[in-house]
C-alpha cells in the first residue's frame, strides 16, 4: 500500500494523460499500489471529470467497477492557464483544502503531461504559488516534478528550460523521465548482462561485430501534427528512447544497479557516441494529417550508423533505425557477434552464420540466443536454433499502461534511476543537432511499407543487414 499522496496532472486534458496517465492509475488502484490518494487534473479545457474520464476508458482493457469508481471520487479537475500565476494559486488553495480535509501530510507529484516550451513558466509558476516548495532530499514528506521527454527540442532550449528549473528546485525533486527506461525488458539488460558471467568477456569490439537498436511503429502521428511536425522523429524518440537504449546496452558496470550509479555510466556513453552517417525519410499522407505545413520536410522515419568513440567499442557499428507508418510494431535490440572461423573442408558450409542475441521489447518480451547446431541426420549442415527466454510465457503479459505503472511507482518511491539526468540530456542533444546539420538524404515512403526503398542502400553502403 502506499503513502497518502497528491497527483496532480496538468495537461490532463491531452493525449499522454488520456492514452497512458490515467490508464495506469487506474491500473496501480487495480494493483493495489495506489491505496490513499488525491488526484487534481488542470487544463485550459472546459471539461467535467467524467468527460476526462471517459475518454480514457479504451485505453483500459479490464475495467472494474470498484476501481472505476475510486479513481472518480478522488479525482478534481480545475481550469488552469499554464501561464496565469492566479490559476496556480486557486489550484494550490484547492490542493492544500483536500489534503487538510483528508490529513495528507504533503507529499505531492505534479506531472507535467505539457510541451517543453512551457516547462520554464510552468515551474516558476509552481514554486511562486507554493504548489511545490523546494524541499531536501530526505526530509519526513516530498514533493516532485515530473517532466515527460523530449526536455527541449535541440541543445539551446534544453539549456534553457534547464537554467530556469534548476534554481528553484533541488535535483532531487526533478524527475526528466523516459517512460523507455521502466519497460519491462529494457530494466532487465543491465540485470541480465552484469548477473550473469557469461556475457561480460565477450561485451566488446573482440566479439561484437554490430549492433543493432530497431524501434518499428505501424501508428502514424494520428492527431499530434502540431507537435510532431516541429519535434519529428530525431527528437520524437531517437533523442531519448533509442539513445537511452544504446547507454544502456554499451555502458560500463555501474557499482550498484540502481540511481546514480546507472546515471554514470550512462552519461560515460552517451558522451562518446559519434553519428557517421544515414537517411531520412516521410510516410506518404503525413502532409495530410491535421496540424502539419504543406511541404513539411520534417521526417518520420531514419536510419543512423553511430560509433562510440571508447576502447570496449572501438570499431563497432551501432545501427538505429526508427519510424512511423511502418509495416510492424517492434522494438528489439540485436547484438550481433562475430563469425567463427570455417572449420569444414567443403566451401559450401561456409561461412557460418553468426551468433545474435535479441532483445525483444515489443511486442513480446524476450531475450533470444541464436546458436548454430548440427542438423539431425547423417549430415554436417549447420542450422541455427534459438534459445529464448520469454518474459510473458513465465510472468504472463504485462499491459500497455505497465510502463507507467513502474514510472509512476519508482518517482513515488524516489527511484531515479527512471529519471534521465541533465548531462545525459545534454549529450544526447548534441548528437540530434549535429545529425540536423549532416542533410541527410529524404526520401518518402509508403506508409504501411519497412520504410523509403532507397533505404537499401543504406545496407549497400555500410555492408550491413537489418534484422527483424
Ligand atoms: C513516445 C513518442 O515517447 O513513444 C511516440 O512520443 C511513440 O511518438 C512512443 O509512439 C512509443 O512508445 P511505445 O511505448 O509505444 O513503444
Amino acid at each position: 500500500m502506499s503513502e497518502p499522496i497528491s497527483i496532480i496532472v496538468l495537461g490532463i486534458t491531452g493525449d499522454l494523460a488520456r492514452r497512458k496517465i490515467i490508464p495506469a492509475l487506474y491500473q496501480m488502484i487495480a494493483q493495489k499500489k495506489l491505496d490513499k490518494f488525491l488526484l487534481f487534473g488542470a487544463a485550459l479545457e472546459d471539461m467535467s471529470t467524467d468527460e476526462i474520464l471517459d475518454r480514457a476508458k479504451e485505453f483500459i482493457t479490464d475495467s472494474d467497477p470498484a476501481v472505476w469508481q475510486k479513481l472518480k471520487d478522488n479525482f478534481f479537475y480545475q481550469r488552469l492557464n499554464f501561464k496565469r500565476i492566479d490559476d496556480f494559486k486557486k489550484l494550490e488553495k484547492f490542493v492544500s483544502k483536500k489534503e487538510k480535509e483528508h490529513q495528507f501530510s504533503g507529499n505531492r507529484l505534479v506531472y507535467l503531461a505539457a510541451s517543453a516550451e512551457f516547462y520554464c513558466e510552468i515551474t516558476e509558476n509552481l514554486a511562486a504559488s507554493k504548489l511545490v516548495t523546494k524541499l531536501p532530499s530526505k526530509g519526513t514528506i516530498w514533493q516532485r516534478i515530473v517532466y515527460e521527454k523530449p526536455f527541449g527540442h535541440n541543445l539551446q532550449s534544453a539549456l534553457e528550460i534547464n537554467a530556469c528549473i534548476k534554481p528553484l528546485f533541488n535535483e532531487s525533486q526533478i524527475y526528466r523521465i523516459d517512460h523507455y527506461l521502466t519497460k519491462e525488458l529494457v530494466s532487465n539488460i543491465t540485470l541480465i548482462r552484469f548477473t550473469n558471467c557469461i556475457f561480460e568477456p565477450l561485451w566488446n569490439f573482440q566479439y561484437i561485430d554490430n549492433v543493432q537498436i530497431i524501434l518499428s511503429e505501424e501508428i502514424d502521428i494520428g492527431n499530434r501534427g502540431p507537435y510532431y511536425d516541429k519535434y519529428g522523429v530525431l527528437a520524437d524518440v531517437v533523442q531519448n528512447h533509442m539513445l537511452e537504449l544504446m547507454a544502456l546496452v554499451a555502458m560500463e558496470q555501474p557499482k550498484q544497479l540502481t540511481g546514480e550509479y546507472i546515471r554514470d555510466q550512462r552519461a560515460k556513453v552517451l558522451e562518446k557516441i559519434n553519428i557517421l552517417g544515414g537517411s531520412v525519410g516521410q510516410y506518404d499522407s503525413y502532409q495530410k494529417a491535421p496540424g502539419v505545413q504543406k511541404g513539411s520536410q520534417t521526417s518520420t522515419f531514419v536510419q543512423l550508423k553511430a560509433e562510440i568513440n571508447n576502447h570496449r567499442w572501438s570499431g563497432v557499428p551501432f545501427y538505429l533505425k526508427t519510424g512511423k507508418c511502418l509495416d510492424k510494431k517492434e522494438t528489439k535490440i540485436h547484438i550481433k557477434f562475430k563469425q567463427v572461423e570455417c572449420l569444414f573442408l567443403v566451401a559450401d558450409k561456409c561461412p557460418i552464420e553468426s551468433n545474435y542475441l535479441t532483445i525483444e521489447i515489443t511486442p513480446e518480451a524476450a531475450f533470444t540466443l541464436t546458436l548454430n547446431a548440427k542438423k539431425p541426420g547423417m549430415t554436417n549442415e549447420v542450422i541455427p536454433v534459438k534459445m529464448e527466454f520469454c518474459h510473458s510465457c513465465i510472468f504472463g503479459q504485462v499491459t500497455s499502461a505497465e510502463d507507467y505503472v513502474v514510472l509512476l511507482g519508482e518517482i513515488i518511491n524516489g527511484e531515479q534511476s527512471v529519471s534521465v539526468r541533465f548531462d545525459e540530456i545534454e549529450s544526447t542533444w548534441k548528437i540530434i543537432d549535429k545529425v540536423n546539420t549532416m542533410n541527410l538524404p529524404f526520401h518518402k515512403y509508403k506508409c504501411g511499407s519497412s520504410g523509403p526503398k532507397e533505404a537499401k542502400n543504406f545496407e549497400k553502403k555500410h555492408g550491413m543487414r537489418w534484422l527483424s
